[in-house]
């Protein structure tokens, strides 16, 4: 087990229930520094509730989360995301008539909006924060490889390239842990790949660990470090890719043959 203080973002027993059905049934994960940290399963084992549970969107009954060793099972979504925990959603959450640019520096607005100084949000930011916003787009799109699109309104782009704007957004603050579910679903092979290149780049590169969600297994086994894989509100295996990969129970589950 990794010591101390290499734990980012860690759920601890979640259990959680929609009237008589018990979605998550005592789940723990735990992401640590520098990692890509896979969930797998069935479709409705639970898995997009786990990362609820984790940002904030779901209120387990019972469980905790903690990020930085620190609990924050009471914390609303704004105020985990300020915290440094940043997702993205599945399908497309970018505003179309906003260019690439524009899309990414909304991601700093959260900060605005959240900070200490919350109060005086209504002035805007100040023309030094503006400044600094302005530079840490044009880093970002550098990295996502984004500037022939930079002023491209996000409506105009391909799926592909409107989920990487995406990620550009979620990635705009620089957040410790950043959660994906399903990044992958209804892309192109090609945008596949570019897309897995990025993750490796932001955990090598930036460094921040990655939880995410993807039933892409060719994907999942070659990015991963490690991989939990839930089946009806349950953990039945967390390892690494091999490990899970050989695991009866896995194979049961949910890769039968595919593995
Ligand atoms: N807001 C909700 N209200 C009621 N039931 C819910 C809610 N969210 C999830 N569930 C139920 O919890 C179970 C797990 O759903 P979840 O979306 O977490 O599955 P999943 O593993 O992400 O599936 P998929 O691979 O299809 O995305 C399902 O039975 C689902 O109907
Ligand atoms: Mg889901």
């Amino acid at each position: 087990m990794p010591s101390e203080g290499t734990t980012v973002l860690e759920a601890n027993a979640l259990c959680l229930r929609f009237g008589a059905v018990e979605t998550l049934k005592s789940v723990s994960l735990s992401v640590e520094r520098g990692e890509i940290h896979a969930v797998i399963g069935p479709n409705g084992a639970g898995k997009s509730s786990l990362l609820n549970c984790l940002s904030g969107f779901y209120r387990p009954q019972s469980g905790a989360v903690r990020f930085l060793g620190k609990d924050i099972s009471s914390l609303p979504p704004h105020k985990r995301a300020a915290l440094g925990i940043s997702r993205t959603f599945q399908g497309i959450q970018t505003y179309p008539s906003m260019t690439a640019r524009e899309n990414i520096l909304s991601g700093f607005h959260l900060r605005m909006s959240t900070g200490p100084f919350a109060a005086l949000v209504w002035w805007g930011p100040t023309r030094r924060e503006e400044e600094e916003f302005a530079a840490r787009a044009e880093k970002i799109i550098e990295f996502l490889e984004l500037e022939q699109l930079r002023h491209t309104p996000v409506g105009d782009m391909s799926y592909g390239m409107r989920k990487r704007v995406d990620l550009g957004r979620a990635i705009a603050l620089e957040p410790s842990v950043l959660i994906m579910d399903e990044p992958m679903a209804g892309m192109s092979n090609e945008e596949k790949e570019d897309l897995a290149r990025f993750i490796l780049d932001i955990r090598e590169g930036l460094g921040i660990p990655v939880v995410l969600v993807e039933h892409d297994m060719e994907v999942v086994m070659s990015i991963s470090d490690r991989v939990t894989v839930i089946d009806f509100g349950e953990v039945i295996a967390c390892g690494t890719p091999d490990e899970v990969r050989t695991h009866p129970a896995v194979i049961d589950a949910y890769l039968g043959d595919a593995a």
